[in-house]
């Protein structure tokens, strides 16, 4: 955290420094994003997918700029303690060096994030000019959803030795052009273990094992509220879905017997 109580770049690389773990969530909206702020959650992401578990789309592709910029402006009103991150989605960087710093700055100028995410290392030239003119940029590797259709599904990656030395070798690629933190997803531990040992900045995982600098999940998963099934890393710690479910239930049932509104909820 910063004097005015922020958590920025420079305290999150702090906080790897001292050895404190660091948390990160996903938020797409308002009251979302005030509740996970008020838990003092370091880092608030709104991530690319928001395409699965809010637009309901099979995967991140779809999603579009004005999709992501509609929902930070939303996750911005709702924050004013954690680092705001948001995800570039798919072909919003891709089409050249021009477009993809104008995508970047509308996330920072219009929506007020503090941060992009971008996945993989084949635009590295493009996240390098973001770091130029001032912009966080955190990577992402291991497994990266946006090429889903490459890679034929969702497999965990660098298994191999090979494939364990390609994200080894992005990872400190990424660094020397000055990305602030590493989001490692879906890898086997002992190379999670490596790749963070390897890196001074925070390298934070999903599906990584405990060794990563901090941990990040999608909140839909972690609070039950996806009504799809989730992948074996998600840790579901509380079932929202169920909750919601019994009091709508409840509603209806009163609602049809004449229950509500009582003599409280009239005028
Ligand atoms: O889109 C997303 O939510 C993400 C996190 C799971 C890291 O990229």
């Amino acid at each position: 955290m910063n004097d005015q109580g922020r958590v920025t770049t420079a305290s999150l690389l702090k906080a790897k420094m001292s050895g404190r773990k660091i948390s990160m969530l996903t938020a797409y909206d308002f009251p979302t994003a005030k509740l996970l702020d008020d838990s003092s959650v370091d880092i608030i992401l709104v991530g690319d997918s928001l395409g699965n578990v809010i637009l309901g789309y099979e995967n991140t592709l779809p999603v579009t700029m004005e999709d992501m910029l509609h929902h930070t402006k939303a996750v911005r009103r709702g924050v004013s303690r954690a680092m705001l991150v948001v995800d570039m989605p798919f072909m919003s960087f891709q089409t050249g060096g021009r477009d993809a710093l104008l995508s970047a700055a509308r996330f920072i100028k219009e929506a007020g994030a503090e941060g992009v995410k971008i996945e993989g290392d084949n635009y590295i030239d493009e996240m390098a000019a973001m770091i130029k003119a001032g912009i966080p940029v955190m990577g992402h590797l291991g497994f990266t959803p946006q090429y889903v259709e490459q890679i034929g599904g969702y497999k965990v990656a660098g298994k191999t030795k090979a494939e364990a030395d390609k994200i080894l070798a992005s990872a400190r690629k990424l660094e020397k052009i000055g990305i602030f933190a590493l989001v490692l997803e879906m890898v086997p531990s002992a190379l999670a273990k490596k790749v963070t040992n390897a890196l001074m900045i925070p390298v934070i995982g999903i599906g990584a094992g405990h060794h990563c600098d901090g941990q990040v999940l999608v909140t839909h998963d972690l609070v039950g509220l996806y009504p799809k099934p989730v992948p074996r890393f998600v840790k579901q710690y509380a079932n929202l879905g169920k909750l919601m479910k019994e009091a709508v239930s409840t509603f209806i049932w009163e609602v049809h017997s004449g229950k509500f509104p009582g003599k409280e909820n009239s005028f």
